[in-house]
């Protein structure tokens, strides 16, 4: 069974009225060399019929895919298997059963949907990670894999490396050095560290650094990082070069753990993101998108369209929403159930239940495109959030305050990842950095935005 095949098969799937079950099973032996998960996924299953009532509609549903599971697991594993996990929803026309050669956590879950992240992350398992903790003059490299430190490695400045004890003599170096070498040998230990480094992440196969320096050092390392490494670097703090192996050890874990969840959360959206481009497509086809100008008479950097009851649009005349596209003298697209079920999703999941967008600004990025800070309050009701969502290649968002001139926030968007800002945050000055040029494998050299709205 190809699992990603499955994931994304799963991803795809809509939410229901009706229950779904998603149950994953650990069915290892335990030290007598018995499994002993028969019964007690007999006894959660049952237990968790009893939370709809008897009689209804759910119930009826629950009961039926809750047999048919029962069934599977009477007849179909082989004693080998690690795990097991099984989707089932009569109601969406779902069964999927699986057996896994890696162990799971056994866990019953019943939702709308699927609960993928389990999934999600045995695709991902043994990953290995490196950490580099450094100063100016020294560092040190680890690989950890499987949970434990498998490699070391130091790199070492030559013409200034410090005594094995104490600190260096401030005094016999100010003579000899001035600060001008200082800061050339500062780079040249970060070069040589981002090289080391390099080397291992390709030989490897890492596909996360863990980075932690001083305010000195980072910014030196930062600019020595080629593309490739850049992207893979997550830059930590607590760490430094007299932490012990064991430090390093806990610390790192803990975030690549935080990490690992943002990573398959991130999966199962671009699992996602896909149907919401074939979609999108149709909506273009239909309003292809256009460079609108603003009320200043610029032409704007990023092309527009909309779908939905009404669509945004600027011209010479001001900013507003119209029922109308201008450029074909018809109503905007509808808006596709996918889109509305996914702002819906990511609404409920940042704490807004209740979210009816009647508008979604699509906006398409080419490379070089850019959107200056603005606020959204073309909107008539500034009680519901904005819902965006990003497709294709990645993006630099800027999210700044409630005025214009606060320092904005720079936070890297990717296909599938949706912001959501709403509340006291409403009204926040957001924007987008020039696109970088790049080539997606789903929307070639574009970005498309899609921004959900309750405009009137
Ligand atoms: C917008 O502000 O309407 C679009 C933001 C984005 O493209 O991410
Ligand atoms: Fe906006």
């Amino acid at each position: 069974m190809n699992l990603d095949a499955l994931l994304d098969r799963l991803a795809a799937v809509e939410p229901t009225e009706q229950p779904f079950i998603s149950l994953y099973v650990g069915t290892r032996p335990d030290n007598t060399g018995r499994a002993h998960w028969g019964p007690i996924v007999r006894k959660e299953l049952a237990e968790r019929a009893r939370s709809f009532g008897e009689r209804t509609l759910a119930r009826g549903t629950y009961d039926a895919d809750a047999g048919r599971i029962l069934q599977w697991l009477e007849s179909e594993p082989r004693p080998s298997a690690h795990g097991l996990a099984l989707f089932a929803c009569g109601a969406a026309r779902i069964f999927e059963a699986v057996e896994l050669n890696v162990p799971v956590e056994t866990e019953l879950v019943v939702g709308r949907g699927p609960h993928l992240y389990p999934l999600a992350r045995l695709l991902d398992q043994g990953r290995r990670y490196a950490v580099a903790v450094t100063d100016t003059h020294q560092a040190r490299i680890f690989v950890v894999a499987l949970g434990g430190i498998r490699e070391r490695k130091s790199v070492e400045n030559a013409k200034l490396s410090r005594p094995a004890a104490g600190g260096w003599s401030q005094a016999r170096y100010q003579r000899h050095i001035d600060k001008f070498h200082i800061d050339k040998f500062h780079r040249e230990h970060a070069k040589e560290l981002v090289e080391t480094l390099h080397r291992i992440v390709r030989e490897e196969g890492i596909e996360r650094v863990l980075l932690a320096g001083d305010e000195v050092v980072i910014p030196l390392v930062r600019e020595a990082l080629p593309k490739m490494l850049a992207a893979r670097v997550v830059e930590i703090g607590g760490l430094d070069l007299t932490s012990s192996e064991a430090e390093i050890l806990t610390q790192t874990l803990e975030i690549e753990r935080r990490e690992d969840a943002r990573d398959d959360a991130g999966r199962v959206a671009a699992a996602r993101a896909g149907r919401l481009l074939a979609e999108l497509q149709r909506v273009l086809d239909a309003a292809p998108p256009r460079h609108m100008v603003t009320p200043g008479g610029f032409r704007m950097s990023v092309a527009m369209s909309n779908c939905g009851a009404v669509g945004w649009v600027s011209d010479a005349g001001g900013y507003r929403y119209d029922a109308i596209d201008p450029d074909s003298g018809r109503p905007w697209p509808p808006m596709p159930a996918s889109f509305l079920e996914s702002a819906q999703r990511a609404a409920v999941e940042a704490g807004y239940r209740g979210f009816a967008p009647d508008a979604c600004l699509i906006s398409r990025y080419e490379p070089g495109a850019r959107l200056t800070l603005h606020q959204d309050r073309d909107e008539e009701d500034f009680g519901q959030p904005i819902v965006s969502i990003s497709l294709g290649l990645p993006a630099l968002f800027l999210f700044g305050g409630l005025k214009r001139s606060e320092k904005a926030a720079r936070v890297p968007l990717g296909h599938g990842d949706a912001v959501v800002w709403g509340g006291p945050a409403r009204l926040r000055y957001h924007g987008v950095a020039a696109l970088a040029d790049g080539l997606h494998p789903l929307t070639g050299r574009f970005r498309f935005n899609l921004s959900f709205r309750r405009a009137v």
